[in-house]
């Protein structure tokens, strides 16, 4: 059984990061997206908005499941009988943090790390400029899902409780 994660803080996932679990789906036997809650309460979306979402924009992949964690990735990993995380590459700008921490993951408890390049569509695609384009008024309906869109258009439209 080749089990892997896709971690991440999916504040919102976007269309890239469903790209890279698909492409995971179909390589593994089974994938645990798993949404870091370390430092959830600052973003824009709850771990339970989060999680809602990657839910139902993956709803169509069998082996694809979604959960939370707090502390350590490894641990996480290595309370599941995970053998691997997967992530997703874009450009060069994101090597050296991915390379850390691939390297500190494997030193902490020997769980590897496996890359997909990121289709070159999703190139410059990420969560902080979803959220600002949005914010701003501005059309993100090619950049993410449409479970992300939808809860972002609610979010947006509600009343700020601060
Ligand atoms: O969406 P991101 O910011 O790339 O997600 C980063 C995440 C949540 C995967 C990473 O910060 C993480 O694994 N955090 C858990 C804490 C941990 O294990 N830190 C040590 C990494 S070497």
């Amino acid at each position: 059984m080749r089990r892997v994660v896709c971690p991440g803080s999916f504040d919102p996932a976007t269309n890239g990061h469903l790209d890279i679990i698909r492409r995971a789906a179909l390589l593994h036997d089974e994938v645990i997206v798993v949404v870091g809650a370390n430092l959830a309460k600052h973003g824009m979306f709850t771990v339970e908005e989060r999680v809602s979402m990657l839910q139902e924009m993956t709803a169509d992949l069998p082996n694809v499941s979604v959960e939370t964690f707090r502390g350590l990735l490894v641990e996480f990993c290595r309370s599941r009988g995970v053998s691997a995380i997967v992530k997703g590459l874009r450009a060069v700008s994101d090597f050296e943090y991915e390379m850390e921490m691939a390297q500190m993951n494997y030193r902490l408890a020997q769980v590897e790390t496996l890359f997909l390049t990121a289709n070159p569509l999703y190139s410059f695609l990420r969560s902080s400029l979803v959220r600002e384009i949005a914010t701003y008024g501005g059309d993100i309906s090619s950049l993410v899902p449409g479970p992300v869109e939808r809860c972002l258009r609610a979010k947006l439209a509600a009343p700020n409780p601060g």
